[in-house]
């Protein structure tokens, strides 16, 4: 397998079709399956919450990716974690307490994720290494899909590869992942890319050897 992983977001899949679509692109040839939940709190949208994660977990053979953009979180990680998710990222920005939020994740025996918004720097995230499995660098202000790659988190990720050193660690980059941006990304350090938009454009789950095309690209 490749060393990068790709991780496609079902934000721009067919919400109607989770199912469908999580096994076409499973087939087609995604590491791991990204979901976004969204809260239209800490971010300026509504997707989903824990229950609609455990009927798509049964469409997942491998990794669910879950990515929280709620706040407060605290209240909901073990709702989350019973879903079946493997990694649970929280954001660093989503509340005063995410030393515990992490503790909570990994008390799952899950994965436990830190996300990054663009305008957050690297100083807390020393105090925290010790207690993250992945660090996911936002490349857009989250919310929506299908935004354009802000340019200036690429110093960003080159620091966080130095300092993770030989942890084991990944850097997850999440927004605007295109075949341009990506190879700009791995070079920085990132080892696992979130796609939404570069992956399902074009596809629909009647023809999904479209999202494998769009996968091999990346
Ligand atoms: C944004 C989400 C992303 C999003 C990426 O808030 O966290 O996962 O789906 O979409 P693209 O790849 O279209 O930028
Ligand atoms: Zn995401």
């Amino acid at each position: 397998s490749r060393a990068i992983k790709i991780a496609p977001s079902i934000l721009s899949a067919d919400f109607a079709n989770f199912g469908a679509e999580c096994d076409a692109i499973e087939a087609q040839g995604a590491d791991w399956v990204h979901v976004d939940v969204m809260d239209g709190h800490f971010v300026p949208n509504i997707t989903f919450g824990p229950s609609t994660c455990a009927a798509i977990r049964k469409h997942i053979k491998g990794v669910m990716d879950v990515h929280l953009m709620i706040a407060p979180v605290d209240s909901y990680i073990d709702a989350f974690a019973q879903s079946g998710a493997d990694v649970l990222t929280a954001h660093l920005e989503a509340g005063p307490h995410i030393h515990r939020t992490l503790q909570a994740i990994r008390a799952h025996g899950i994965k436990a994720g830190l996300a990054l918004n663009p305008g957050t720097g690297l100083d807390a995230v020393g105090h925290l290494l010790d207690m993250v499995d992945l660090v996911c660098v936002m490349t857009v202000n989250p919310g929506f899909g299908g935004q354009k790659f802000i340019n200036s988190q690429i110093a960003k990720v080159q620091s966080l590869r130095a300092m993770i050193g030989d942890r084991p660690i990944h850097i997850e980059i999440d927004g605007g992942v295109t075949t341009e941006t990506a190879p700009l990304v791995a070079a920085a350090g990132a080892d696992v890319l979130v796609a939404g938009s570069a992956v399902f454009k074009g596809g629909s789950v009647s023809a999904p050897q479209a999202y494998g095309d769009n996968i091999r690209a990346i």
